[in-house]
C-alpha cells in the first residue's frame, strides 16, 4: 500500500471550553474521494480548517505523502497543495466572476490579472460549469449579481483552478440543486482521476454513497470509524454518526379537508412568482417541493414581506392583510426561519441569548408586555434543552456555534415568539440527521398546536416525513399538488423533473 496523500493523526483543538477535536484521525489517499461525516458540531469543519491552515490545532501529527509537515497558515497549506472550499463561501462580491476565479492563483498575486493563459483557463472553467451556472454568467459579470448556488460554483471552480493535491470540500453542495451537483461531481471525478485526494463533507448521504470511496465518521471531535463505502449502507453510516436517532418514518395522515383556513393566497405574482394560489389549514404542514430555486424561497419571502408582490391577495384568518415588511409579518404572527443561517438568520456578533430573544422581544414589546430578562433567560434555556443545542453559555457570541447549532438557535428564536403561521425555508439544510429528528418533532408539535406550517425543503425525504400536502413548484408557479399518501419520493422527483408527468398548471413546459 502506498503512503497516504494525507495523514492527520492525534488532532486536538479546543475553543475555550469547547473541545472541538480530541484525538481525531483522518487518512486519505491520492485519487480517493474520502467522505467526512458526523453530526453537527462534531468537528468536521474544524478539522478541515486545521488542514487548510485557517485554524491552528493545539496538537496534530500531519504527514503529506509521508513527509511530516507543519501547517500554521493558509499559505503553508497552499504550499503543500492543500486547498479548501469552506462551508461559508468567500467569493468577493465586489469583484467580477473572472477576478474571483483567479483569486489565489499564482498569476494574480500582484492584484492584477495579466496572464492570458490564466484568463483563458478561467474562461474554460466557466464553460465547463456553464450548464450549472446558467447562460447569463459571463467572465465580467459582477459576483454581486449571482445567487447562492452560482456563488458556490464559482468558489469551487476558483479552488479547482489552483490544481490542489488535496482538495477539501466542506458542504460544498449545500446550496446546489441536483443538476448543479451532478456537474460538480463530474469535476471531482476528473481531478480524482488525475490523482487528487478529495475530502468531501456533506450531510446528504446519497451524495456520499455516490461519490466517496471511503468515509471517516466523527462524533464529538473523535474519529469513530473509517469504512469502505462499498461495504456499508446509509443506515450503517447513520448509526455510526448518531446511534439509532436517525430513523425517519412517515407521519400518520391526519385528514386534510375539514380544517379551517389559516392562510390563503390568491394569484400571488411577483418578479419570481407566477399566479400562485393555495390555502393552508390550521395545523397543516404544507410542503414546497421541486428543483431548488423555482420560486419556493421567493414565495416564503413574499409572504414574509421581504420581497415585493406585484399582484395577488393574502388572506390571514379570514381578513386580507398587507405584509409590506418582516416587522408587519411578525405583527401578524407570521414567522420565517431562513435557510441561509449565516447571512439571514443570526446576528453572529451578538450573544446567543440576544439572538434567541430578538423576535419574541419584539412581539412582547408590541403587546406592551414587560419583558423580564430573567424570563427570557429561562425560556431560552428551556429551548436550548428542547432543541439539544450544543453551546458553552447563552452569553457566548453566536459566531462560535457550529452550522447546525446556529440554525437551531434561529428556529428556537421563532418558537419563543409563538407564531400562528411558520414559514420554514429549508430549515435543516446542513443539519445533521440527529438534529433533524429534533426539528421534525418540533414541526409536528407546532402543527398539533394548530399552527399553520409552510415548509420549503430541498430534501424529498423530509417532505415525505412531515407534510400533509406538497406543492411542487417550477419556474415560479405551482406545477403539481400531492396529497397524503401521494407524497412519495418517486412522485416528488417525477413531478419536479416532469418525467412522464403532465404539467397540471397552465405554465409553460421546460
Ligand atoms: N470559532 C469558534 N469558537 C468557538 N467554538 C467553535 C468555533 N468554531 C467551532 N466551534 C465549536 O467547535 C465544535 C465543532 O464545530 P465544527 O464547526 O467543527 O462542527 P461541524 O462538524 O463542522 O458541524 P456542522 O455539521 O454543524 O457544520 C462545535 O461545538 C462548535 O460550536
Ligand atoms: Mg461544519
Amino acid at each position: 500500500m502506498t503512503l497516504p496523500a494525507l495523514s492527520a493523526l492525534h488532532v486536538d483543538k479546543a475553543y475555550g471550553a469547547v473541545r472541538a477535536l480530541q484525538d481525531a484521525h483522518l487518512e486519505a489517499h491520492a485519487g480517493e474521494v474520502h467522505g467526512l461525516l458526523g453530526p453537527n458540531g462534531s468537528g468536521k469543519s474544524t478539522l478541515n480548517k486545521v488542514l487548510a491552515g485557517t485554524v491552528r490545532a493545539d496538537k496534530a501529527t500531519i504527514h503529506i505523502e509521508g513527509q511530516l509537515v507543519r501547517i500554521d497558515s493558509p499559505t503553508s497549506a497552499h504550499r503543500l497543495g492543500i486547498d479548501a472550499v469552506h462551508q461559508q463561501p468567500s467569493v468577493l462580491t465586489n469583484l467580477t466572476v473572472e477576478q474571483n476565479l483567479l483569486l489565489g492563483s499564482e498569476f494574480s498575486r500582484a492584484g492584477m490579472v495579466r496572464d492570458h493563459q490564466m484568463r483563458a483557463r478561467a474562461a474554460d472553467m466557466l464553460e465547463r460549469i456553464r450548464d450549472a451556472v446558467g447562460p447569463e454568467v459571463e467572465v465580467d459579470t459582477p459576483a454581486s449579481n449571482l445567487g447562492p448556488g452560482q456563488l458556490q460554483l464559482i468558489e469551487i471552480s476558483k479552488v479547482l483552478l489552483r490544481s490542489p493535491k488535496i482538495l477539501i470540500l466542506d458542504e460544498a453542495t449545500a446550496s446546489l440543486h441536483r443538476g448543479q451537483v451532478e456537474i460538480l461531481f463530474e469535476l471531482v471525478e476528473e481531478v480524482r482521476r488525475e490523482g487528487t485526494c478529495v475530502v468531501f463533507v456533506s450531510h446528504r448521504l446519497d451524495e456520499v454513497m455516490q461519490l466517496c470511496d471511503r468515509v471517516t465518521v466523527l462524533r464529538s471531535g473523535k474519529t469513530v470509524a473509517t469504512v469502505e463505502v462499498a461495504e456499508t449502507t446509509p443506515e450503517q453510516l447513520v448509526t455510526l454518526m448518531v446511534g439509532d436517532k436517525g430513523a425517519v418514518a412517515r407521519r400518520p395522515d391526519r385528514g386534510a379537508d375539514d380544517r379551517p383556513d389559516k392562510l390563503s393566497v390568491h394569484d400571488l405574482t411577483s418578479e419570481k412568482l407566477r399566479r400562485v394560489s393555495f390555502s393552508l389549514g390550521e395545523g397543516e404542514v404544507l410542503g414546497l417541493g421541486g428543483l431548488q430555486g423555482q420560486g419556493q424561497s421567493d414565495l416564503l419571502m413574499t409572504l414574509f414581506g421581504q420581497e415585493r408582490k406585484a399582484a395577488g391577495e393574502i388572506i390571514l384568518d379570514g381578513a386580507t392583510v398587507h405584509v409590506r415588511s418582516p416587522h408587519a409579518a411578525a405583527r401578524h404572527g407570521i414567522a420565517l426561519v431562513p435557510g441561509d443561517r449565516t447571512t439571514q438568520g443570526l446576528f453572529s456578533t451578538r450573544p446567543v441569548l440576544q439572538n434567541l430573544s430578538i423576535a419574541s422581544l419584539w412581539r412582547r414589546l408590541l403587546a406592551r408586555f414587560f419583558v423580564s430578562i430573567r424570563r427570557e433567560r429561562t425560556a431560552g434555556e428551556t429551548m436550548i434543552e428542547r432543541l439539544d443545542i450544543v453551546l458553552g453559555s447563552l452569553d457566548d457570541s453566536a459566531s462560535g456555534l457550529s452550522g447546525g447549532n446556529a440554525q437551531k438557535v434561529v428556529v428556537a428564536r421563532w418558537l419563543l415568539n409563538e407564531p400562528s403561521v411558520v414559514l420554514l425555508d429549508d430549515p435543516t439544510k446542513g443539519v445533521d440527521v440527529g438534529a433533524k429528528g429534533d426539528f421534525y418533532e418540533i414541526i409536528d408539535d407546532l402543527a398539533r398546536q394548530g399552527v399553520g406550517v409552510v415548509l420549503n425543503s430541498s430534501e424529498d425525504r423530509e417532505l415525505v416525513r412531515l407534510c400533509d400536502r406538497v406543492l411542487v413548484m417550477y419556474e415560479g408557479h405551482i406545477r403539481r399538488e400531492l396529497l397524503g399518501a401521494e407524497i412519495t419520493e418517486e412522485n416528488l422527483v417525477s413531478a419536479a423533473l416532469l418525467v412522464g408527468e403532465s404539467d397540471q398548471s397552465e405554465g409553460r413546459l421546460p
